[in-house]
């Protein structure tokens, strides 16, 4: 019936594609940890990118610029999975956002160790990422495992690109 179709009513999510509710839930737990930890790297560069000072100003300028970018559409990618997958985004009780905290002395930081403080955290990122790929994949939801190792794939870039701007010795 036409009418009954706009009436608005509670979503049905029982999603039925072949991986279980607790694993659904499980996966989407994980990846909302890995939302937190990309949501948290888009304030961090953000921060970076207007506060950095000295010689290396321009390539940080540049380069945060572009990971928060990248990293502010991926956090959409995420949350849409966690979405796809049944649950809200982030779902509630998942280890993150309250415990978020980017702290403001980040502004304080030399240039040198605004670059290895990304590196920590993009690198912190990516094992969360690799352990999560490797439980998605164990409980047969490769769209998730796929996601991340796109995303690891974009990090390890990342850390590859930041480690070779404040490398002096080969
Ligand atoms: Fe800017």
């Amino acid at each position: 019936m036409a009418q009954a179709a706009l009436k608005p009513e509670l979503a049905n999510e029982n999603v039925s594609t072949g991986i279980d509710d607790g694993a659904r839930e499980e996966i989407a737990q994980a990846l909302s940890a890995i939302l937190t930890d990309t949501y948290y790297l888009v304030i961090k560069s953000h921060i970076y990118h207007w506060n950095v000072v000295g010689p290396m100003f321009h390539a940080i300028h540049e380069m945060t610029e572009e990971q928060y970018t990248n990293l502010f559409k991926a956090a959409d990618e995420i949350a849409e999975r966690i979405r796809a997958l049944g649950h809200k985004a982030p779902i509630a009780d998942a280890a993150g956002p309250k415990e978020a905290v980017v702290s403001m002395d980040a502004s304080a930081r030399s240039a040198h160790d605004m670059v290895a403080d990304l590196i920590q955290d993009h690198e912190a990122a990516i094992r969360k990422m690799r352990d999560a790929a490797d439980m998605a994949e164990d409980k047969r939801d490769f769209v998730t495992h796929d996601l991340l190792v796109g995303r690891m794939t974009y990090h390890e870039q990342v850390v590859w690109m930041w480690r070779s701007l404040i490398t002096d010795k080969e």
